[in-house]
């Protein structure tokens, strides 16, 4: 999960990474209020989760209240990289004298994380990278070792920190280093991380990425998802531990296994190219247990997507054997009709392995409406492909 600047400055602050302070605005009215509370001038930045927020006009200063509410309202609403702006943060305005670099990653090739650092901070890094490579340190950190000071005093020293706030750099690394490991995050970047005229350090942007494998141990991050922002079938999907993703097709998908789903979308896509043009609608493992519940809540998921006009149902019976997936289905069917959410798009089924002829056999006796069997995963991918453009 990807943070908001104010999320993540949030976080840094309770690690003691130096932040300015600041509040979040969804309205120009309250985005004036916080500027007369700072009783100074300030920055005015768009809180959306993407990049070059500063070229797009999402960062603007603002000379007193007044102002802050013109600029608020500037930035409110605009769309930045397909991102719309409904939140700004009001910050006070910082005089700057060096704009630098610095992240920590998961760096997966290596097996390791990694700092990155620069004294050439503030514009964009993937350009530094680019065209002065030099410029950007690139130091693994041992997973195991970390990073304590001597080693972020050396991460300072290859950056070519200047002297009069290495160590305070330094300092900062450490603290980073511990909002990168205590929180989970698999990325920590600062750009800029600011020296003021005082050669005080800031953190003036802040990115986070927290890993979603570890939210089990972070139960307060749930806070911190935005659910208004999220796709509302994806979040529906995540209310009830699906593994969801919308795409933009209109065959609806439902597989077990993440690998059997993936290929289904391939084969869907190559089946559709014959029949109009038509595309996967979705992503979804029901994962192994596959019962009726879990059938029920996939498909109920699929079937509130407007655009989907037919559904395939691949399954490849191991642990779980395809009689049960068969009963899953039969007892999905029943369970929609009694929620008033009668299937009256047409289902293809697949069914293969474990005791696939006995799941055969109860779909075939159960003769619920609009769905028909296809033993192979080809044939079923073209039959839903052919339905969904028929139905169109
Ligand atoms: N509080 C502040 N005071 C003064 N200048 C600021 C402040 N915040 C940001 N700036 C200036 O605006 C520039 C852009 O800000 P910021 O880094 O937050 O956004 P961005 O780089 O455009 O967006 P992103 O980091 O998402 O790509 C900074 O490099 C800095 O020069
Ligand atoms: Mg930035």
């Amino acid at each position: 999960m990807d943070l908001y600047e104010y999320q993540a400055k949030d976080i840094f602050a309770a690690h003691g990474v130096p932040v300015l302070p600041g509040s979040v605005a969804d309205n120009p009215e309250d985005a004036k209020a916080i500027a007369a509370e700072l009783g100074q001038t300030v920055v005015v930045k768009a809180q959306v989760k993407t990049g070059g927020r500063g070229k797009a006009g999402g960062v603007k200063l603002a000379d007193d209240p007044e102002d802050t509410k013109t600029k608020a309202e500037a930035i409110l609403g605009l769309d930045i990289k397909g991102h719309v702006v409904r939140r700004v943060l009001v910050t006070p305005a910082s005089d700057i004298a060096e704009e630098y670099y610095f992240s920590f990653l998961l760096d997966r090739a290596n097996r390791k994380f990694l700092a990155m650092a620069s004294v050439e901070g503030g514009m964009d890094i993937e350009e530094v990278a680019a065209t002065k490579p030099e410029a950007l340190a690139k130091v693994l950190i041992d997973p195991i070792e970390g990073v304590d000071l001597a080693k972020a005093k050396d991460i300072a020293a290859q950056a070519k920190f200047p002297e009069a706030v290495a160590d305070q750099v330094a300092e900062v690394i450490v603290k980073l280093w511990e909002t990168f490991v205590s929180e989970d995050a698999t990325l920590v970047e600062v750009n800029p991380l600011v020296r003021d005229p005082q050669d005080k350090i800031v953190a003036l942007d802040g990115k986070v990425t927290l890993d979603d494998n570890a939210a089990f141990r972070h139960p307060a991050h749930a806070d911190l998802v935005d659910v208004a922002a999220e796709d509302p079938l994806e979040a529906a999907a995540k209310a009830k531990d699906l593994n969801y993703v919308k795409l933009d097709g209109q065959v609806g998908i439902i597989g077990n296994g993440a690998g059997l789903v993936m290929s289904t979308l391939d084969v869907v896509a190559y089946a559709g190219e014959k029949h109009g043009g038509v595309k996967p609608a979705n992503f979804l493992d029901i994962g192994g247990g596959a019962s009726a519940e879990v059938m029920a809540n996939g498909l109920e998921i699929i079937l509130s997507d407007p655009d989907v006009r037919s559904v395939f149902v691949n399954v490849f019976g191991g642990i779980t054997a395809c009689d049960a997936v068969a009963n899953g289905i039969v007892q999905a069917f029943q369970l929609l009709e009694s929620r008033g959410e009668a299937v009256t798009r047409p289902i293809v089924v697949r069914l293969d392995g474990n005791n696939a002829e006995e799941g055969r056999r109860i779909l075939t006796e159960a003769a619920l409406p609009g769905l028909e069997q296809v033993d192979t995963m080809d044939n079923a991918a073209d039959k839903a492909a052919a339905l969904a453009s028929a139905g169109a």
